[in-house]
């Protein structure tokens, strides 16, 4: 077998791939038992699919394509480099974990003649309602009860069902896995697929870097899917002895929405009664991937950042005063990165990658 389906707490194994949680509560996860292999690699395939050889759980024919990944790498100063992920087909690196996620299980969907379901009222939202749409399903998007704006117009566009759900985060999460008839749950921040597809962000740095992999990876991370997927992507690399190391890999987060933050650094976390930051998509203040992360960004030797509301905004301005319009959460990043700068913790020598998570067209925000 190319690879197994195993708890990520407990071990136990699953044969299930529409499964995404163990009998013991833990995220499940996939693991890979082929090599990566650089002349496997699709040279002429200009998207994520590039890399189909190492998703052994796809099969080509099933493909659900919007023509994602294979973004830009762009240098943006001496030893600075933008992953300029804001270019995806929904505007943002997700679609990576859709196009995994819906190419793997349309087939079986279709079969019960069955409808996808998700919770998000974002990016993930409008990504996985995309990718149900070119694949001919139907999806149902469970969105908390006050949501609007961009996001949820791009949602509606596409053609999904929206559920609107009141209460907390967690509720809309419940009321989105509820089994009933022909329903698929296939929400991202759980299932392992949606995780595997972003492998393919770290696949992409190394080969634009001609496997030369940076020093430094800076992302902003709220459920983990991001950061969990790039630090596994890297791993395999430097198990197939493709690269050297994995990369310091920086997680940055919001001072307000920061439980990775505070965990790591083995501080206290207490999140705010309410939530006001501009980094509208960072909100997971109780993420179900918690420990997975903590476990996995210990691993890697990795480091994580928090930084201040007006940190952001300033590295929103100054990357749109750039001519790069990204979201404010994506500008948390670029912020994190200025700040240890700033506090001697990176080098400008360094050799580092930011990855500008969404595009800048959907914020709400409004110039002064
Ligand atoms: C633009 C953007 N950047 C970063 C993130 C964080 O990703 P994750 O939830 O996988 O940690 C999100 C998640 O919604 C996002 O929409
Ligand atoms: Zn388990």
């Amino acid at each position: 077998m190319e690879y197994n389906i195993e708890c990520s707490k407990c071990g136990r194994a699953s044969t299930n791939i529409l499964d995404f949680v163990c009998s013991c509560g833990a995220p499940l996860e996939i693991r890979l038992h082929l090599h990566f292999e650089k002349k496997k690699v699709r040279r002429r395939n200009y998207s994520l699919w590039r890399y189909i050889e190492f998703f052994p759980y796809v099969k080509e024919k099933e493909i659900t394509s919007l023509g994602e990944g294979w973004t830009p790498l762009i240098k943006f100063s001496d030893g600075l480099y933008f992953k300029l992920e804001q270019l995806n087909p929904t505007g943002s690196f997700k679609d990576r974990g859709s196009t995994v996620l819906i190419s793997t299980l349309q087939k079986s969907v279709r079969k019960a003649e069955g409808y996808v379901s998700e919770d998000s009222s974002g990016n993930a939202g409008a990504s996985v309602a995309a990718y149900a749409a070119r694949a001919g399903l139907k999806a149902k998007i469970y969105v908390p009860e006050k949501v609007s704006g961009p996001k949820f117009n791009q949602i509606r566009f596409y053609g999904a069902e929206v559920v609107k759900v009141s209460g907390s985060r967690n509720r809309v999460a419940e009321e989105a896995q509820k089994p009933e008839k022909r329903k698929f749950y296939v929400g991202h921040i759980l299932h392992s697929l949606f995780r595997e597809g972003i492998r393919s962000l770290a696949y992409e740095m190394a080969e634009q870097l001609d496997w030369h992999v940076p020093e430094r990876v800076y992302l902003p991370v709220s459920a983990g899917t991001l950061l969990l997927g790039v630090i596994s992507g890297f791993k395999h690399l430097v198990e197939s002895n493709t690269i050297e190391t994995v990369p310091k890999i920086v997680a940055c987060q919001t001072k307000q929405v920061s439980p990775l933050y505070h965990h790591f650094k083995n501080l206290r976390y207490t999140p705010p009664r309410r939530i006001a930051s501009i980094a509208d998509a960072l909100v997971s203040v109780n993420p179900p991937l918690l420990n997975l992360m903590l476990k996995r960004l210990r691993e890697a030797k990795g480091d994580a950042v928090i930084v201040e509301e007006d940190e952001i905004l300033h590295a929103f301005v100054e990357l749109a005063g750039k001519g790069f319009f990204v979201e404010p959460s994506s500008a948390v990043a670029y912020a994190a990165y200025k700040k240890q700068l700033r506090n001697k913790e990176a080098s400008k020598h360094d050799k580092t990658v930011i990855i500008l998570t969404g595009t800048g067209l959907k914020t709400v925000l409004k110039p002064s």
